[in-house]
Formats: C-alpha cells, structure tokens, sequence
C-alpha cells in the first residue's frame, strides 16, 4: 500500500522550517492503520520475535497493536520518573542538553528475541538509547520497525547492525 498518501506533511511544526509527519491521518483510516501494523506484524513473525519494546509516546500506538496481533508482551520504554518499579537507564545526547530513557529491570529476559517498534527514524538516538537498554538486560534486538525514515537524517548509520523495516522514506 502507498501509506504517503495518508501522512499529513505540516509546515513549520513544531518549528519554523520543519516538515513534521503527522501520522494521525494515518492511524484514522482504518483500514491503511491495520495494513501498516499488519506490515510490521509479518515481518515479527519472520523475525520470530518474543517481545516488543518501544519508546513513548508514538512507539507505543506502533507497537502495541503488534504484541497484541503476536500474542505477545510489549515492554514500555518511558522518559525518567514515569515507569513505577526498578529501571534502567540509559542517556542519550539530544541537540541541546541530554534526556534519560528508562525501563523496567524485569521488561525483558535474558535471551529475549526482541522488536523494536517506533514511529519514526530520525537521527537515529531513541532507538539507539533503547537499544541499549535492551542489551543490558540481555535481550536480543532481532529488527528495528518504524513507520516512516527520514533517510537524510542518517539514523540508519546507528543501526549498522541490526535488521530494519521501514514502511515509508523521506
Ligand atoms: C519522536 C519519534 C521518535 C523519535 C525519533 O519522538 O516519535 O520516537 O522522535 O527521533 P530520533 O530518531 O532522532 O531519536 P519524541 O522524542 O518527539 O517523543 P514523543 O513521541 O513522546 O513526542
């Protein structure tokens, strides 16, 4: 399916010169939301994964209908101060300053094979905090799946070794 046609480009949003991807046009229709899940959900089944992983807030609207069409876990990974009980975390550099991801310590067991669902790929740094985070607790990334790669922003350099879908490229 061409899912383009159903991404809103705002201009100038969240500041002047952007081009934001709106994807809640997106998830509005029905049945172009359950073809992209269903896209990224085959690809789980190719990639036999164990659980999902993704970052709030939109890796959430990704990846939770995929564990639920899976049947299995999805693991919320949140900004610091949210999640409830032990976490990890990990820093990652943003282009002002630094923000911190957490997860909760028993979120994924060592050996875990593990998807990681988000909107978007831009620069790359949320999957690669996540990433990290996983690791630590010895899971296994065996693909990263997004919605939409901005390909100029060369996020996909931090993703040299590991498997990844894209359903959209700008
Ligand atoms: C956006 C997007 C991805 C991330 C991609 O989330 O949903 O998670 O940025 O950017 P990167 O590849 O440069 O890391 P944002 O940080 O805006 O958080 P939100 O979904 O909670 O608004």
């Amino acid at each position: 399916m061409d899912y383009k046609q159903h991404i809103t480009i705002v201009e100038d949003w969240p500041k002047e010169g952007i081009k934001f991807k709106d994807i809640t046009t997106l998830m509005d229709n029905g049945p172009a939301f359950k073809s992209a899940i269903d896209d990224i959900v085959e690809y789980a089944k190719q990639q036999n994964v164990d659980v999902i992983v993704g970052p709030e807030a939109r890796g959430f609207i990704v990846g939770c209908p995929v564990a639920y069409a899976l049947e299995v876990g999805f693991a919320p990974v949140r900004k610091e101060g949210k999640l409830p009980r032990d976490t990890i975390k990990v820093e990652y550099g943003l282009e002002y300053g630094t923000d911190a991801l957490t997860i909760h310590k028993d979120a994924i067991k060592p050996g875990q094979r593990v998807l990681f669902t988000d909107d978007l790929l831009a620069t790359g740094g949320t999957v690669e905090a996540t990433i990290d985070l996983v690791e630590q607790l010895g899971g296994e990334v065996v693909g990263c799946a997004f919605l939409i790669e901005l390909s100029y922003l060369n996020g996909r350099e931090k993703l040299k070794d590991y498997d990844i879908l894209t359903l959209m490229e700008y």
